[in-house]
Parts: C-alpha cells; structure tokens; sequence
C-alpha cells in the first residue's frame, strides 16, 4: 500500500453532528524506534506490546460549520480546557488533512482523560494520538458507512503514525510491528501491523511493572531525540543492529525462550540509552535509580534464575517485564525491593493487551 491508498474516498452519507468515542492503550518497544525520516517514516523497525491497563479515553463531539478555511476545536482534559495541547493537535491535523477530506467541515470537542496520572513520566502520546485517530475514522465510517474493519484499522495506523511515531502501534495488539522488514511480511513503514507468526504461550499475558522513578516532565521531547539520530556517529550501525534484533527476536517469540527475550529486550533498552548519550548534544535520561533498580533485577536473576527482564522508554523509569506464571514471586521482589527506588513508592501493574475499544 501506498499514502495514495488513505486519501478518503468521496463520502457517500451527509452527517451533521455527533459524538464518538474510544479507549486507547500505551504500547511498550521491545525493538526501539528511535530515528526518523521526514513524513514519519522510522529508520528502523519496532516491535511492541500493547499495555492494557495504561490508556486514555477520549470522546470526540463534532457538528457541521460553515466556513471550510480553518480547523476549530477545543480540547478538554479530565474537563478542564488545556490550550497548552493545541499545537500538537494543529500539527497533527495539519499532517492529516490530506488523508482526511472532512477535517475542516466540522468543528471539533476532544475531551479526554488517561487511567495513569498525567505527571507519571509515562507518555501519553501513543495513547492520545492512537485515540483520537480512532475517533477521527468512527467520523470517516460514519461518512462512508462501506469502510472494512481492517482498512478502519489499518487507516487509524497510519493517521496514528503521522501524529506519533510509537502512537501507530496501540490500535491493535497483543504484539505489533512497525517498519518494513523482510523478517516480517505484510510489515510496512506507514502502519503498525499485528505479529502474524506462531507466539509461545509464555508470552500470554506478559506482565509489565512500570517503576515509576521519575515523575517529571520528560527532558529531551522525542521529536528532539529521533532528529539527534541524523548525522549520529552511530546511526547506521544502530538501525543495523535494530534489523538484526528484530529478526533474532522471531524464533524467540515462537519458542519463548525467556533468557534469549530478556537479553535482546534489554540490549535494545540500554542501546536507546547509548544513543542519546552518544548523540550532539548529549544526554543522561536514567537516573541512579534507574541504575540501582538494574542492578537488584540482575543480581535476582542470578540468585534465582527466574525470567525478569526490563526495558526502558526515553525516560527514567523502568519497565519490568516477566510472564504470568512466575508473576507471584517476582511481584513480591519487585514490592520489597524495588519499589523503594520509586518516587513515592509509584508503580503500575499492566501486561500485554490487544488494543483499542469503540466505547460509543
Ligand atoms: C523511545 O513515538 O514518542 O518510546 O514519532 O516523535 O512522536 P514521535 O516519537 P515517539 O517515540 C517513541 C520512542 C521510544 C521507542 C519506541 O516506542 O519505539
């Protein structure tokens, strides 16, 4: 498929006004995304799970205007008026209207909420952007009413992409992979497709701790991170390693082999983190937190030779990432151990999900 394909198609039911909802998820990489090419197209590909507990909710009213110049909406988070997430809308709307014939017919009220608080150090974006694009093709179903539930889904991606680069993964689960890879058919740079090949039931219901050790606003904004990839010492061999990680990563998955999982997880984690601390200019986004908490993971998998492993987003904070079967045990460890490195003993309990919810 090409961009070509997503250009709406001439709208076959007039629509005056309405309201549209969803419930969107976060994802977490197991292979990183981590530079990009103009339009948003990644320099390598990515593989995630999508989270279930992490989301946002967001209910998109629209009603009929007059004027077809400008876009006009106002967006609302947990009720209150933020204007401060207007320009990333307006960028996103910008980059989207070519695919979205609609967009300036209507005027537009986003009003959302997510299930983990806005100041975890957790973004939202994946699950804002993936939620609004969502609401936005309920819009374009109810204009054309002859839209399939897989070009629905694979057109949400896509328009998911263009606001967010990670935000393409959420709309579907349980394993997701962006970019094109020979390893993977079907994959492609414009949208996030599901894994189609065999998973170990070791995989099912993954568990995903999130150690909260940094609450605060992120330091460096992705957008800035991905550009610091262009003329990076290392890119090349980076987006070369990603390629490699990924295709180790498939027989893995189908024998759910734990100790090979953790160790290619955790490779692409500390990677991402050697990327930025190699780039112009550099950056530290762990903290001695971070660090410690690694340290306790390693040192457990040692002494106990259970199957936990981490990953790290552009952040602090770590994920843990274990199956359900050991999840007792190592849940405690996570509480009696680790926890204390969390800022106010925050953590999250999620595991692997499978997307998005139409809510009305
Ligand atoms: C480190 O998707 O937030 O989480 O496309 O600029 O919005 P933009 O970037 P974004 O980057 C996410 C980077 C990452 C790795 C990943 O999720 O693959």
């Amino acid at each position: 498929m090409t961009e070509r394909d997503f250009i709406s198609q001439p709208y076959s039911k007039p629509v005056e006004s309405g309201t549209v909802a969803w419930e969107s998820p976060s994802n977490i990489a197991l292979v990183k995304y981590w530079g990009k090419r103009e339009n948003q197209i990644p320099e390598n590909p990515s593989v995630s799970f999508t989270l279930k507990n992490c989301k946002t909710i967001t209910s998109l009213t629209f009603s009929k205007k007059e004027s077809e110049l400008d876009f006009d909406f106002e967006v609302y988070l947990d009720g209150e008026k933020k204007d401060g997430f207007k320009p990333k809308i307006q960028t996103f709307f910008d980059r989207i209207l070519e695919y979205l014939a609609f967009l300036k017919n209507y005027c537009f009220k986003i009003e959302t909420s997510n299930t983990f608080p806005h100041s975890s150090g957790i973004a939202s974006s994946a699950s804002g952007i993936s939620a609004l694009a969502l609401c936005l093709m309920s819009i374009e179903k109810q204009l054309n009413p002859e839209i399939p539930k897989e070009f629905f889904n694979r057109k949400a991606s896509f328009l998911a992409r263009l606001g967010s680069g990670s935000a393409c993964r959420s709309i579907e689960g349980g394993i997701m992979v962006w970019g094109k890879t020979s390893a993977v058919e079907g994959s492609s740079d414009l949208f996030a497709i599901k894994y189609p090949y065999k998973v170990h039931e070791n995989f099912r219901s993954y568990q995903d701790t999130i150690l909260l050790v940094d609450k605060g606003e992120k330091q460096v904004s992705s957008t800035v991170g991905h550009n610091l990839m262009h003329n990076h010492p290392f890119a090349k061999e980076r987006f070369r390693q990603a390629n490699q990680n990924l295709e180790d990563l498939k027989p893995v998955l189908e024998s759910g082999d734990l100790d090979t999982f953790n160790r290619l997880m955790e490779m692409e984690a500390l990677s991402l983190h050697a990327m930025m601390m190699t780039s112009k200019p550099y950056f530290i986004l762990m903290k001695p937190n971070t660090f410690k908490i690694i340290r306790k993971i390693w040192d457990f998998k040692d002494s106990t030779k259970l199957p936990i492993g981490f990953t790290l987003d552009a952040g602090a904070n770590v994920h843990v990432l274990y199956p359900k079967h050991q999840g007792k045990t190592i849940l405690e460890f996570i509480k009696n151990e680790l926890v204390a490195y969390c800022e106010n003993g925050h953590y999250i309990c999620d595991e692997i999900g499978f997307g998005a919810n139409q809510l009305f």
